[in-house]
């Protein structure tokens, strides 16, 4: 459902994606590893459509994604969704978490409008927070708190891609052990392909269905290792 086709992309000398294929799409949790700059996160960007690659194209089912009409980047927008890697780079900090979350119902039609409270409630059960959270200020919240709210976000539109950036990577042990369960819990829930970032291989092997690193501009499978 989600294609690079002979894509290419680099910022001057770095070598992000290298003539790349990769084909996502059967509802895996799939690994992308490597290490710090090598190219993760502006793959994962190219794939969103947040950047443009050099060459190439970035397909979502079967269309190019930057020629989309209207309603067709809409239904890509809401099918492919993003967790960054900074909680607190996640949320205006200006406004209340409430108001953040709730944009999201004036983009995309997700359920009738006298449920969204109830929708909104429910997604959050999901990442086991407390709708009371959505009446404070993103300085008023911990990290993990902060990074569950980004994933409840990331959730609200069912997406059929999640791109999930180093999500544990700030957070202590504890917390983003806690939080790979959330999200194992999420995947049993509801089928999607997880693109899951991580310098961690260690991580990666407990996670992941398949894992592909990514070196020098090009993927290639890694072999899971029996724990
Ligand atoms: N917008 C940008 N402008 C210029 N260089 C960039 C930009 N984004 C990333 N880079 C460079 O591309 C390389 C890969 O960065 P990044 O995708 O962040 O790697 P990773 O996520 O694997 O740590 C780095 O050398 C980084 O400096
Ligand atoms: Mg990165």
């Amino acid at each position: 459902m989600f294609e690079l086709r002979s894509v290419s992309k680099s910022y001057g000398r770095a070598v992000v994606a290298k003539d790349l294929d990769l084909s996502l799409g059967n509802d895996r949790i799939v690994g992308l590893v490597g290490p710090s700059g090598c190219g993760k996160s502006s793959l994962g960007r190219v794939l969103l459509g947040l950047e443009q690659p050099n060459a190439g194209v970035v397909l979502f089912k079967d269309r190019d994604i930057h020629r989309l009409d209207r309603r067709d980047r809409m239904d890509f927008r809401r099918a492919a969704q993003m967790v960054p890697q900074h909680p607190d780079a996640a949320f205006n900090p200006r406004l209340l978490l409430g108001t953040s979350l709730r944009e999201v119902f004036r983009f995309h039609d997700l359920c009738p409008k006298a449920d969204q409270e109830e929708y909104l409630a429910a997604t959050l059960e999901h990442v086991s927070l407390h709708p009371e959270l959505l009446t404070r200020y993103p300085s008023q919240l911990s990290g993990g708190e902060l990074q569950r709210l980004a994933i409840a976000r990331s959730i609200l539109t069912k997406p059929s891609l999640l791109v999930l950036d180093e999500v544990t990577s700030m957070l202590d042990v504890s917390i983003q052990a806690s939080i790979i369960r959330t999200l194992q819990h999420l995947h049993h829930e509801h089928a999607a392909t997880y693109l899951f970032i991580t310098h961690d291989l260690d991580l990666a092997q407990v996670f992941c269905h398949e894992i592909l690193e990514l070196s020098q501009g090009r993927l290639k499978p890694l072999d899971l290792q029996p724990l």
